[in-house]
């Protein structure tokens, strides 16, 4: 969707001053958190280990409940888990018992309890066949590889066709070369069915492969949403092309410079609670400090002697 039609739009998922403290801490996690989704977006978060990606996707996917604000998916406030969220957790979490088939039709059947067996197959085998593990669908999760069980993760999360897509660093324990395989399916799945996702990643460049608009969260306690950075790329970005993009470099830096030098100036709440929406390399250029240098000189004016 063009940015001023997003603009323009009520978000489809709306995140209110969301806030978490646990029992027996003195500050909050996170506080003041606050943000919009899109339909059909994709938005990557990203911010240092412990500032509380994971607790925002879990009260998003209804899953644990926030102290303070409020999250809206179409309007109604979210207040439990629903099969309207599809959730892809950070270990595959299959049941070892269960076929690749057995998984997925599990949660099909979890979502239309009225299907016949042959529709429930039917559906299984499609979804298993766009993550590219058609050959698999009878075999354990044990006997996969550890990217052939995450694709068995996306594609249960995907087969319940969720409004909603929430991911938590779902590639994390690949290697490389898988990670880009998967990254380039889950990139298709997404054009095709138009999906709308919301995922945590450690990997800048995961992010501005993947992500529409990317969430930097500050350092906690108190942490907070506390920019947005547009993906100024086209759609049709790859992972072959992404670096002949002089746009790439700009994001990328813009992204890593939050990360190494401004998230944890900005802890205990001293982000903004509103974040400030950026276009690295096409925002204005801020006002050049005034170097020693062009400083104008002002001569000390003569004192007159009174005669
Ligand atoms: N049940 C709990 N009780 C107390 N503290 C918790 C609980 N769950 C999480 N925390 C704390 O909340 C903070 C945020 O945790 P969370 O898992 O959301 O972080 P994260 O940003 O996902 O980190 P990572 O990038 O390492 O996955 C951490 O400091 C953690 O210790
Ligand atoms: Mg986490």
């Amino acid at each position: 969707m063009p940015t001023d039609a997003l603009k323009n739009s009520t978000p489809f998922l709306k995140v209110e001053g969301l806030g978490k403290a646990f029992p027996g801490s003195p500050e909050p996690v996170f506080d003041a958190v606050n943000f919009g989704i899109h339909q059909g977006e994709f938005v990557c978060i990203i911010g240092h280990s412990g500032c509380g990606k994971t607790t925002i996707l879990n009260v998003l996917a209804g899953l644990e409940s926030a102290t303070m604000g409020h999250v809206f998916m179409d309007n109604r406030e979210v207040a439990g888990p629903s099969l309207d969220r599809g959730v892809v957790f950070q270990g595959h979490a299959l049941m070892p018992w269960l076929t690749v088939r057995k998984n997925i039709a599990f949660a099909v059947r979890s979502k239309w309890p009225d299907w016949s067996r042959a529709q429930v197959n039917e559906h299984v085998e499609k979804y298993v066949a766009l993550v590219g593990l058609a050959a698999a669908i009878d075999k354990k999760p044990s006997a996969l590889s550890g990217g052939m069980k995450q694709r068995v993760g996306i594609a249960r999360a995907f087969a319940i066709q969720p409004r909603m897509l929430l991911l938590d660093e779902p590639f994390g324990a690949l290697d490389a070369l898988t990670r880009g395989t998967i990254q380039d399916e889950l990139l298709r799945i997404c054009a095709e069915t138009h999906q709308t996702v919301f995922m945590i990643t450690h990997d800048v460049d995961e992010a501005i492969l993947l992500a529409d608009r990317i969430l930097l969260m500050s350092n906690g306690p108190q942490a907070r949403v506390a920019e947005i950075v547009q993906n100024t790329m086209p759609r049709t970005r790859t992972r072959a092309t992404l670096h002949h993009d002089p746009q790439y470099y700009r994001i990328r830096n813009h992204l890593v410079d939050f990360l190494v030098a401004r998230s944890k100036d900005l802890s205990h709440g001293r982000a903004p609670a509103q974040p400030l929406v950026v276009t690295p390399g096409l925002d204005p250029e801020p006002e050049p400090e005034p170097s020693p240098r062009s400083t104008p000189v002002v001569e000390p004016i003569p004192l007159r002697r009174i005669a």
